[in-house]
């Protein structure tokens, strides 16, 4: 058995001088929901569609299911249901005559059909024109469509791009359930961090190209580095004071964070004896938000696990 069932090795992708993916190694454990994070144009859609053979790497290699893509690929596919891009359906055919068509490609049971059907919550509307459905349940249909095969492997590049709230909600239980229910293993990118955070176990952020984080949401939360919070008047004068002692810091209001300094009562006594008033001391963790935030802000980082 493969550790991983989608492993990539140095995956590049270059669009003439520009390098829009660079030797990306990702690895998705059965089982999991993988959130891919990443800003916008960071290289999210790019590495999808290497995974799914629809765009030739400039480098790197990819398996899925322990089996190089390029080698493979019709033989992996059959195995994985994917939503890249805005999917395609029939407007004037219904739900249930859109899925049809799929079954016939993919040549499966209408029992099939009809379990899509239901674990997407579209029964009732099954008999309805797709071109009267709400951009929510056009979703839906997407991922009844790319589950109908039975997959082991579900690859969404953002399947809640401009869902409402409840709507990216239902998505969310939605794929949940499917790993639950069905051990299907997902792949599922966003550019919101929130999003992946309430869906994903493991996760892979991307940034310019390059994977800046791969791991779980625990290890995410323990890259979190302890800082002292604190409110010190006059300001200027801290400054200049944590300046001259070498401490890095970071201004967000009226507080100033100590990312090297660990012991909030020396600082205070520290404060104190310069002639500096304390009217807040506490130790802070970033949230995973800003943290995303830092990865994705930073300059020319291609290690992993720091910032
Ligand atoms: N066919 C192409 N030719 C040239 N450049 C491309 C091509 N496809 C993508 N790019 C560039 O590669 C970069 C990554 O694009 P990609 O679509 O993978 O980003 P993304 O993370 O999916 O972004 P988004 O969140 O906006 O969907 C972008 O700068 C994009 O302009
Ligand atoms: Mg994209």
């Amino acid at each position: 058995m493969e550790k991983y069932l989608v492993e990539t090795n140095n995956l590049t992708k270059s669009f003439g001088k520009f390098t829009a993916v660079k030797d990306i190694n990702l690895k998705i454990k059965k089982g999991v929901i993988y959130g891919f994070l990443g800003p916008n144009g960071a290289g999210k859609s790019t590495t999808i569609r290497m995974l799914l053979g629809l765009v030739n790497p400039t480098k790197g290699k990819v398996k899925v299911f322990g089996k190089s893509i390029n080698k493979n690929r019709i033989d992996i596919l059959k195995n994985v249901g994917s939503i890249v891009e805005s999917p395609s359906y029939y407007g004037n055919l219904t739900a249930y005559e859109n899925l049809y068509i799929t079954k016939e490609i993919l040549n499966v049971k209408k029992e099939d059909l009809k379990k899509a059907l239901e674990i997407v919550g579209l029964s009732e509307e099954k008999n309805k024109k797709v071109k009267k459905f709400s951009l929510g349940m056009k979703q839906r249909l997407a991922i009844a469509q790319a589950i109908l095969g039975n997959p082991e492997l579900l690859i969404l590049d953002e399947p809640t791009n401009g869902l409402d709230p409840s709507g990216i909600r239902e998505i969310r239980f939605l794929i949940k359930n499917l790993t639950k229910k069905l051990g299907m293993t997902v792949l599922i990118s966003s550019h919101i961090l929130s999003e992946i955070e309430l869906i994903a176990s493991e996760v892979g952020i991307i940034n310019k190209g390059k994977l800046v984080f791969q791991g779980t949401i625990d290890e995410l939360h323990k890259n979190s580095v302890e800082q002292i919070k604190v409110n010190v008047k006059p300001k200027e004068q801290a400054l200049k004071y944590f300046n001259s002692k070498g401490y890095k810091v970071d201004i967000r209001n009226e507080y100033i964070y100590l990312k090297n300094c660990l012991d909030p009562s020396s600082i205070t006594r520290e404060l104190v004896m310069n002639d500096l008033d304390v009217y807040h001391i506490s130790r802070y963790k970033s949230n995973l938000e800003e943290m995303f935030l830092s990865f994705t802000k930073k300059e020319g980082t291609n290690d992993i696990n720091t910032f």
